[in-house]
């Protein structure tokens, strides 16, 4: 299924509505968003933001109604996006998608993608994660299914701030926050310490859920709302 997880989400909320309340979303790109589920999770969060999804597999965009979800929405492949084009932007979101390419291609695309954008928020898995296609979307493979925190650390350029949450096993998901420009990564830095107190004082249980259905539009709309009520607070 094009979702993911949702360890880690509230932590990505939290840093989007802290950089928004600060003015600084008004152009978020999700990339490889499969059904849509951050702009149903966070747009709320991003008032001020126009959003653009850049997904690699068309029949998604009809199947998940991702042009009502997104105010532009752009299949390509991100290896080969011409950034310049793409324009620029203040935050993009690497949600689950990194790990379906080699790391010297996600390397790559990180180093290109900060070049127009301020801030980067990314999801990924860590430890073994085998993954096939799915919905016969050969884009859907684990390229990469046994990265470690370390292994990311060394993929991502100029991180600022994150969280590796695993088990006993070493099996779990990352995730992390970057920027370039040394204002920036102050304001990112201070946006993730502030995420972090108010996602560790929040008292709903159900924002440490690991797995939520996201197709289930009132399971979402429940995450969503449990999300929006601690990090707007
Ligand atoms: C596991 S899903 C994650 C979906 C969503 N970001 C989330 O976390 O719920 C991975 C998505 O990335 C897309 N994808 C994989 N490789 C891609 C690439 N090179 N360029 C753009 N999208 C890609 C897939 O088609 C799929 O929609």
């Amino acid at each position: 299924m094009p979702i993911s997880i949702a360890l880690g989400k509230p932590l990505i909320g939290a840093v989007l509505a802290r950089l928004s309340a600060r003015g600084q979303t008004r152009r978020v790109v999700d990339m490889g968003p499969g059904a849509g589920t951050y702009a149903d999770l966070f747009r709320g969060l991003t008032p001020d933001a126009t959003w653009c999804a850049v997904e690699v597999w068309g029949p998604y965009v009809e199947k998940y109604g991702l042009q009502d979800k997104y105010d532009q929405v752009i299949v390509a492949d991100v290896r080969y996006l011409d950034f310049i084009k793409l324009g620029p932007s203040d935050v993009m979101l690497f949600g689950d998608m990194l790990e379906h390419m080699s790391a010297n291609e996600a390397r790559d695309v990180l180093a290109r993608a900060a070049m127009k954008s301020r801030f980067m928020a990314l999801s990924i898995p860590i430890g073994q994660w085998p993954q096939d296609e799915i919905e016969g979307n050969p884009f859907e493979v684990h390229v990469e299914d046994d990265l470690s925190h370390a292994d990311i650390q060394d993929i991502v350029p100029d991180l600022c701030g994150g969280q590796a949450m695993v088990n006993d096993q070493g099996q779990g998901l990352g995730v992390y926050f970057a920027a370039t420009n040394p204002a920036d990564r102050d304001t990112l830095a201070a946006a993730v310490v502030e995420a972090e107190d108010l996602i560790a004082s929040a008292t709903s249980d159900g924002l440490n859920a690991v797995a939520v259905d996201f197709l289930d539009p009132d399971a979402k709309a429940a995450f969503r709302d449990r999300i929006a009520a601690s990090v707007m607070a």
